[in-house]
């Protein structure tokens, strides 16, 4: 991808740097902390120092928004994690599905040795704490929503509450720490920022919205050609760029203006709103490296 003209997004390292600190701060009170990234971009949402971070702590990955994000791919993320001896489970937050697997999967795999040892020493009802993080707009408060019940989700609803650092209890002896801060991608990556953009996880004015459209346009005529053939009905010709399948989606769409020409900025948020919705299918940005 050709990144030339992204801007230089702000990271706000002061932000960052009493993120770090308070998880490192809150990782003695925990059993295991639970890193949630997006299924499309697992690699590109992931904070860069997360390993660091939380060192020497049981983790478990949830690969959230697996609903619009291609099966396939899902699968080689999770057997990629397992490589690196990371358990990675697919859950979709916004309906709940996969979450029923979270709290086994943890007890039986990730947190094995520590319910071993609890069992032998008579306290497997011990409450389990676990330290929820994951970048902006991952889903987080959608898993914790979720898991938790309609209950909290009204008192977090409340405009003007301070978020601060809090527990959220669920039913089964579990123990949510909701970290509040903001931890952020990956720096001074500006495909990974592009990527981010396509799933709107970052602002659209890193780039203005109709170079972004086209760019993503690129990728999936290149990727996923059956997204925008199903969608639309346009194909890339031979030396289409991503300005000349923008014009295509708007011609199709009738997004016409005076005299004819198209409206290719309605025609960008169209593709946007609609890739990010999962109409153009499920569609993953980016592979494992190496399995
Ligand atoms: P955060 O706390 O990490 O910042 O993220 P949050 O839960 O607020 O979720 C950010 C957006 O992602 C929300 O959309 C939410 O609905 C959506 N989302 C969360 N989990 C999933 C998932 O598994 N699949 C899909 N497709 N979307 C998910 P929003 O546009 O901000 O709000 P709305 O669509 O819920 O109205």
């Amino acid at each position: 991808m050709d990144n030339t003209e992204i801007k230089t997004i702000q990271w706000f390292p002061g932000h960052m740097a009493k993120t770090r600190r308070m998880i490192k701060s809150n990782l003695p009170l925990v059993d295991a902390v639970v890193e949630i990234l997006d299924a499309r971009t697992p690699l590109s949402s992931r904070n860069p120092e997360m390993d660091i971070m939380t060192a020497g702590k049981p983790r478990m990955v949830l690969l959230n928004k697996c609903d619009v994000a291609d099966e396939k791919s899902t699968q080689r993320w999770i057997n990629r994690f397992r490589q690196l001896g990371i358990t990675a489970l697919p859950v979709d937050c916004k309906s709940g599905k996969g979450l029923k697997s979270f709290l086994p999967t943890l007890k039986n795999d990730v947190l094995k040795e520590l319910m071993d040892k609890r069992k032998q020493n008579g306290m497997s009802g011990a409450a389990i704490r676990l330290m929820i993080v994951g970048i902006p707009n991952v889903g987080k408060s959608s898993f914790i929503n979720k898991m938790a019940g309609s209950k909290r989700a009204k008192v977090e609803d409340r405009p003007g509450v301070t978020r601060t650092k809090q527990w959220v209890k669920l039913d089964n002896n579990v123990e949510l720490l909701d970290m509040p801060g903001v931890l952020w991608p990956k720096f001074d990556d500006q495909t990974a920022a592009l990527k981010l953009a396509f799933t709107g996880a970052i602002k659209d004015d890193i780039l203005d919205i109709e170079t972004l459209a086209m760019k993503l346009l690129l990728f999936l005529s290149e990727n996923y050609p059956q997204s925008i053939a199903g969608r639309y009905k346009v194909t890339a010709d031979e030396g289409d760029g991503g300005f000349e399948l923008l014009e295509k989606v708007g011609r199709k769409r009738g997004m016409m203006i005076s005299g004819g020409e198209i409206n290719t900025e309605r025609a960008a948020i169209t593709v946007l709103d609609e890739f990010r919705s999962g109409k153009l299918g499920r569609i993953t940005l980016e592979l494992p490296a190496e399995e």
